[in-house]
């Protein structure tokens, strides 16, 4: 199936800790990636896996723990990771908007072209004959993606999940051993997401080792060999997806689901039973005639509680709607629908794409450099 025989690691990380400050981002993690493995990273928002990502990658400069690939422990510099061998995507998409497709593309080759600035000034045989190279090994991997047709047009007229499909074919074009993923299918529907999920796969079966940030679970449960969950910085479980996903802890943490004995269950009982004697004493006094005009009123006045808390919560923290797990999003948007008046449920259901289209479209200006994109510090969020 593979295109690697005995498993090797890829990568180690070795008690990756990152601080901001008072914050501890990342705390002691360490993980491994084999040859021919796909490894899936979760967490609830802000559990610190793209900062993990940027510890990994060179963006930021861990506190404390090292980072090796293949056994060679790798200086924390973008460049010389990224020519080392591992490739990445951003969270927030970070391809060049006034760039073609097929441009875009030879821009992540950059490591692996040897050709200087006075042979591409001088344009001489050299040159010619690695751009034409480059071009070709480009071409193959938009075909690769499924967006050769599309070499010739400007990356920011693309569709949204065909940007995120960019960025991965320009990571690979940097020939990497490692590629890590941060939240590949976000904003995807869900047929770009098994489109996704097969892309994955066939990557694998290139010989390149995954380790992939998603907050869509079926997805990473899938996908993965492994998986490992960060919790608050810090890795809270490790396992095969039968392992992880059973795991109550990882219930808890992740999806928000309180497990068996968690605190506060006996009031969250009476306090949902107070609210449905209400519903029906508020039906039972309602006036009769207007049929839908009176309850539909009463009824979204009472929807509030339970869907719009929900959707009050979503829309208030922008940042946090924007990167919310899509599963839950859209689960929420679809209960919204069903429970509230079309009107309302709308604004609810639309609320994480429009939120992250417009934002995370806004490719960067940055300068001719992918991964080795300069600016450390100023990375802020750096996803
Ligand atoms: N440059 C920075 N300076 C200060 N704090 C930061 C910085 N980058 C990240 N953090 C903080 O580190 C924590 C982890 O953030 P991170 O973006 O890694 O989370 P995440 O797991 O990727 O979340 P999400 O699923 O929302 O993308 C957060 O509390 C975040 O605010
Ligand atoms: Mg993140």
């Amino acid at each position: 199936m593979t295109t690697t025989t005995a498993p090797s690691p890829v990568l180690e990380a070795t008690g990756v800790t990152m601080r901001f400050g008072g914050l501890t981002a990342v705390h002691s993690v360490d993980l491994t990636v084999n040859s021919g493995e796909i490894v899936g990273l979760i967490g609830p928002n802000g559990a610190g896996k793209t900062t993990f990502f940027n510890c990994l990658t060179g963006l930021y400069v861990p506190t404390e723990g090292k980072v090796a690939y293949k056994g060679k422990i790798l200086p924390p510099k973008p460049h010389l990771v990224t020519s080392a061998g591992i490739a990445r995507t951003f969270q927030n998409i970070r391809l060049f908007a006034n760039m073609t497709v097929l441009e875009n593309v030879l821009v992540g080759r950059h490591t692996r072209t040897k050709e200087g600035l006075w042979s591409a000034l001088l344009r001489g045989p050299g040159f010619r004959k690695a751009e034409a190279t480059s071009r070709e090994r480009a071409m193959e991997l938009l075909e690769f993606i499924g967006l050769d047709h599309k070499a010739d047009h400007l990356s920011r007229n693309l569709p949204y999940g065909e940007q995120r499909k960019l960025e991965i074919a320009r990571a690979m074009a940097s020939e990497p051993g490692l590629l890590l993923l941060d939240e590949p299918t976000a904003g995807m529907n869900p047929q770009e997401t098994r489109a996704t999920e097969e892309l994955v796969f066939a990557i694998r079966d290139r010989g390149i080792a995954v380790l992939v940030i998603e907050h869509d679970m079926r997805f990473i449960f899938n996908l993965s060999d492994r998986v490992a969950c960060l919790v608050q910085g810090e890795k809270l479980v490790e396992g095969t997806s039968e392992v992880v996903q059973g795991d109550e802890r990882v219930i808890a943490a992740y999806l928000g689901t309180p497990f068996e004995g968690a605190p506060g269950q006996e009031e969250l009982a009476e306090v949902e039973a107070a609210e449905a004697a209400g519903a029906a004493g508020a039906a039972a006094t309602a006036e009769p005639e207007p049929e839908d005009a009176v309850p539909a009123v009463t009824d979204a006045e009472n929807a509030t509680d339970p869907a719009e808390a929900t959707a009050t919560e979503e829309a208030g923290t922008t940042t946090e709607a924007e990167e919310a797990p899509e599963a839950a999003a859209t689960e929420e948007a679809a209960e919204a629908e069903e429970t509230e008046e079309a009107a309302e449920a709308e604004g609810t259901s639309d609320a994480p794409e429009a939120a992250d289209a417009p934002e995370d479209s806004e490719a960067p200006e940055a300068p001719a450099a992918s991964d080795a994109t300069s600016s450390t510090s100023k990375e802020g969020n750096a996803q």
